[in-house]
């Protein structure tokens, strides 16, 4: 398969966006094509829809193709061409988010969250994620007051605790589980370790 997929996973505040910022920039500075993405977003209409998701309160089905349409515009535009390119592409959540947050945080049934998914992907799965891990409360006090509808504790909980799952249930997928309640810098240094053992 060409080109190199990395997703990065987990709850808003666990530091996704900081360490998605870093990898890029250390894989540049080696030389490696790279790409980096945020989903939904990254196309005009995925980010589009991106604002509508935050601006509405959408049933859960109306929520998840939402999700899945944005996605297919970033997969189909952007990620699959640079893939095809033999970048490494980097993508700030992905698949995993909407199982997490759609299918065990709004307990849409996981077959069809699955179906949507692989629709939206062409059925691309990832080559690396990596799920960030911090405490709800850590999450929450980073994140500060730019809380967005998903950030209630007990939605959070269920969502967290779905990564868990994810990670022990997909045993064919490299999905890496960071303690990312450390230092960034120490967080970074455990991110690059893998992906340089695995590009
Ligand atoms: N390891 C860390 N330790 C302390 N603060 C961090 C760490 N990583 C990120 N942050 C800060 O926490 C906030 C959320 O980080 P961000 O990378 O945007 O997380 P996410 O994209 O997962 O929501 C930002 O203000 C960021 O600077
Ligand atoms: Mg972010």
């Amino acid at each position: 398969m060409k080109g190199f997929l990395i997703t990065l996973e987990g709850i808003d505040g666990s530091g996704k966006t900081t360490q998605a910022n870093l990898l890029y920039e250390y894989l540049r500075s080696k030389g490696h094509k790279a790409s980096l993405y945020r989903d939904p977003g990254s196309t005009p209409l995925a980010e589009k829809i991106r604002e509508l998701i935050m601006s509405f309160s959408l049933d859960p089905i109306t929520e998840l193709l939402l999700f899945e349409t944005a996605r297919s515009s970033l997969v189909w535009e952007k990620i699959l061409p640079d893939l095809q390119k033999g970048n490494v592409v980097i993508v700030d959540r992905f698949i995993d988010s909407t199982v997490a947050y759609q299918g065990y945080g709004r307990e849409i049934n996981l077959g069809t969250v699955n179906v949507l998914n692989h629709i939206a992907t062409r059925g691309r799965k990832p080559d690396l994620t990596f799920i960030l891990h911090v405490p709800l409360e850590v999450a929450l006090s980073r994140i500060g007051k730019d809380k967005t509808k998903f950030e209630d504790k007990d939605f959070l909980r269920k969502v967290r605790d779905a990564y868990f799952l994810i990670q022990s249930s997909e045993k064919e997928r490299q999905i890496y589980l960071i303690d990312a309640n450390r230092e960034k810098e120490e967080v970074f240094k455990e991110i690059v370790k893998i992906v340089e053992s695995r590009l």
